[in-house]
């Protein structure tokens, strides 16, 4: 069956937009052209505050001098340094960058160009480990309803959104168990940073583990704090009896910290902010400020020397991406962990934590509201479904903050999910509560 096409603009018609309702949004389309700090510039020049960080990624906010130099020097000098068999020193001096702040014990990087490539190459490694060490058969996953883990197959595989699994469910990984996620109004609505029910949510680990055994399982994946499926903020302790559980058993513990690296909690990585060490992380977004794709499959010393000497000769991991450790992102990240730390921005957003946690659950009393929740500079606003038509409230809240209140949320089902560059003031935080609050009372 065809669906009937909405006017548009021929000019438009060639590209194909990623996670798009691509004829709505030809019909009507939202275009960003220029950036600075804390706003977006649109086509028809309204100044938007940027409520999301672009996509959660943009953490020391937008055209930062000393990244765009970097870049610029870096494409004039070398724009580009195979990586398989070679190499350029700026990849060597931003893996020992990030070795610096990692959990201390997580000191290898692999890079990646993507938040999903970071989670694949995770996945292949915890693989080759368990081969490496003489337990072939530890070959499978645990991922959690509602994960998201980028698009690969891996990632869809361990991941819980449903939606973004039904066409290809034919083809998934084929030994992949899922926790139970840890969202439950119920219990939880309006709670302040992390929630006091739901720690025993983790014990489902060990009911998977005694359906399979344990030495059949590589590793638990799981976001220490979801982001694309709505802002889920872990229960107090859930971490640390996953962490408990993963090393009784054996079995690795993969945080992905693709939307949660870089200060989005007020610490590097959220392994830090909740205390808990996993064996491995990913992480992408925040590594560059966004301005040049990468990500990285970060890992233990013991993961890294039981796979690279478990090969005597040649190559040891048969992975890799072309643009692997690529100059431009190499050098972006170089200057963007700088500016990071001279700027102070993991402190900064923690210190601003609080300011956030009293603004946003001044929404509490907004039409529809029922949820709000919170951590570090993250915020989930949830909305009452209207009957029939799910997720069309909050999209609808969207397009109203676009194209009305001036400013960039994001929307996951009917959950506006915030997350600002983490220089926002305190002002830029009042004000993006009362541009969503102004679209709230507006939508039916
Ligand atoms: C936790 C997590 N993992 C993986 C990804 C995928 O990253 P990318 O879109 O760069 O492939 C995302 C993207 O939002 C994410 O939030």
């Amino acid at each position: 069956m065809t669906a009937p096409t909405i006017a548009h603009d021929p000019a438009l018609d060639a590209l194909w937009m990623p996670f798009t309702a691509n004829k709505a949004f030809k019909a009507k389309p939202r275009l960003l052209v220029s950036a600075k700090d804390m706003h977006y510039q649109s086509d028809d020049g309204r100044q938007i505050l940027d409520g999301a960080a672009g996509l959660w990624c943009v953490n020391a906010g937008h055209c930062r001098a000393p990244i765009v130099d970097a870049i610029a020097r870096s494409a004039a000098t070398l724009d580009f340094a195979p990586g398989f068999q070679m190499a350029h020193p700026a990849s060597f001096q931003l893996a020992d960058k990030l070795k610096g702040i990692l959990p201390t014990g997580i000191d290898h990087v692999f890079f990646t160009n993507s938040g999903s490539e970071a989670v694949d190459s995770a996945l292949k490694i915890a693989l080759a480990y368990h081969q490496s060490r003489g337990e072939p058969q530890r070959t499978r996953f645990v991922g959690r309803l509602r994960g998201y883990h980028g698009v690969g197959f891996g990632g869809i595989s361990v991941g819980g959104i449903e939606t973004n699994k039904k066409a290809f469910a034919s083809q998934l990984l084929p030994s992949v168990d899922h926790l139970p996620h840890t969202h439950d109004l119920e219990h939880n609505a309006f709670s302040k940073g992390q929630p006091a029910w739901g720690a025993h949510l983790a014990d489902a680990l060990e009911a998977i583990v005694a359906e399979r055994g344990a030495g059949t399982i590589a590793a638990v994946i799981v976001e220490p704090m979801a982001g694309s499926t709505g802002v889920l903020i872990p229960p107090k302790g859930y971490l640390e009896k996953l962490r408990a559980l993963c090393t009784k058993h054996g079995i690795l513990l993969i945080f992905d910290e693709v939307i949660t690296g870089f200060g989005r909690l007020g610490s590097p990585f959220a392994a830090q902010f909740f205390g808990v060490t996993p064996d491995i992380i990913t992480l992408a977004k925040g590594v560059t400020n966004a301005t040049v794709p990468m990500g990285a499959a970060c890992v233990t010393g013991t993961i890294y020397d039981t796979v690279v000497n478990a090969t005597e000769k040649g190559i040891e991991f048969f992975h890799g991406y072309t643009y692997s450790g690529h100059p431009l992102a190499a050098a972006a990240g170089l200057a963007t962990l700088d500016l990071y730390a001279n700027e102070g921005i993991f402190e900064r957003a923690a210190a601003m934590a609080p300011v956030w946690e009293a603004a946003v659950h001044s929404l509490r009393d907004a039409p529809h509201v029922i949820d709000v929740r919170n951590l570090g500079l993250v915020a989930g606003i949830e909305l009452e479904a209207r009957v029939g038509a799910p997720g069309s409230r909050a999209y609808d809240v969207f397009v109203d903050c676009f194209f009305h209140q001036n400013a960039l949320i994001r929307v996951t089902g009917d959950i506006l999910a915030l997350s600002p560059p983490l220089i926002v003031s305190e002002d830029q935080i009042g004000e993006l509560m009362a541009k969503v609050r102004k679209a709230l009372e507006k939508v039916a």
